[in-house]
């Protein structure tokens, strides 16, 4: 299956201000995101991460400032923007099959255009088969969706994102709960994507992923004022930047010589920085779901 390079969008945020009713998130955010790298954005929990992703794909609207995402703003952009939720956002009761949810990326924001018709195009076949494919879940295409397990339910979400043959793809915590051969697979597609010219940003809790996957990284945390940092994550992410993006959730093991046998002991909540930093992150952090609470 060949897939043609696409023209990756960049997003361009200026004095945005965006939040829920009651609950300000960011007040004047400021930030460039290149198009056509790939791009996570790291922060603790309730820093905002998702709140970014949602307002970038046009799903929550800024009080203040101006979004272009490929120099369209956000309503436009839906057309070649791919997202993928946080799994815990979704209610997975809904009776549809996985097929049915992936096809879905085909049509969720111009369902205007297809009201009525019933015979899906060739075209958008051949999109929601390759989607299929790409994220493995092909087999569970006919299975209900409250039937799978958490990790199918991310790759089903991926698909969904994939059908649309984005030129920007927004992953809302794709990787934390798939399993590692998993995670593997789907950043085998997403540098696969990228190499193309696909622009992808994903939000992330893990860290030692970041190292190794990233060409940018942007630290966000609302409370401490939006973007803490942004670049190239070998030099972004330095102690400090560390230590305001996470506070609490984030303990600084060991400086200098790292031990490896930290590392062995508790391989997911432990990583390093670098040849200096040893970093443990808060089991809670790793926990997903548990702040909005659906099934
Ligand atoms: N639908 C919502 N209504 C009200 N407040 C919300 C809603 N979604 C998130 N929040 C609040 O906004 C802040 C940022 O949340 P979120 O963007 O989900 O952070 P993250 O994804 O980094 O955990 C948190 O304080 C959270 O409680
Ligand atoms: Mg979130």
């Amino acid at each position: 299956m060949t897939i043609a390079p696409v023209s990756g969008a960049d997003v361009a945020i200026r004095g945005v201000s965006v939040g829920y009713p009651g609950q300000p998130v960011f007040e004047d955010l400021t930030l460039n995101i290149p198009g056509g790298v790939f791009t996570g954005i790291i922060g603790g929990n309730g820093s905002g991460k998702s709140t970014l992703l949602k307002t970038i794909a046009g799903l929550v609207k800024p009080s203040r400032g101006e979004i272009r995402i490929g120099g369209e703003p956000p309503q436009r952009a839906r057309a070649f923007l791919g997202y993928m939720p946080q799994v815990s956002n979704v209610d997975w009761r809904f009776p549809i099959t996985v097929r049915e949810l992936v096809s879905m990326g085909r049509y969720q924001f111009s369902w205007y255009r297809r009201l009525g018709r019933l015979i899906r195009s060739h075209e958008d076949q051949i999109a929601v088969d390759r989607a299929l494919a790409m994220m493995d879940v092909q087999d569970l295409q006919d299975r209900q969706i409250h039937e799978l397990s958490g990790g199918q339910r991310k790759r089903a979400l991926i698909a969904r994102a994939l059908a649309r043959q984005p030129r920007i793809l927004l992953l809302d915590e794709p990787s934390a709960a798939l399993d590692a051969v998993s995670d593997d697979h789907l950043f085998d597609v997403l540098c696969d994507l990228t190499d193309l010219g696909t622009s992808v940003v994903m939000t992330t809790h893990d860290l030692s992923t970041v190292i190794e996957h990233y060409s940018q990284v942007v630290c966000i945390n609302s409370a401490e004022g939006g973007v803490i940092a942004q670049g190239d994550p070998s030099s972004a992410l330095t102690e400090d930047v560390l230590r305001r993006t996470f506070g609490r959730e984030l303990a600084i093991i060991s400086r200098g010589d790292v031990h490896d046998e930290a590392d062995r002991q508790d391989e997911h909540h432990t990583f390093t920085i670098g040849d200096e930093l040893q970093l443990h992150m808060d089991d809670h952090v790793h926990q997903e779901g548990h702040r909005h609470g659906s099934p």
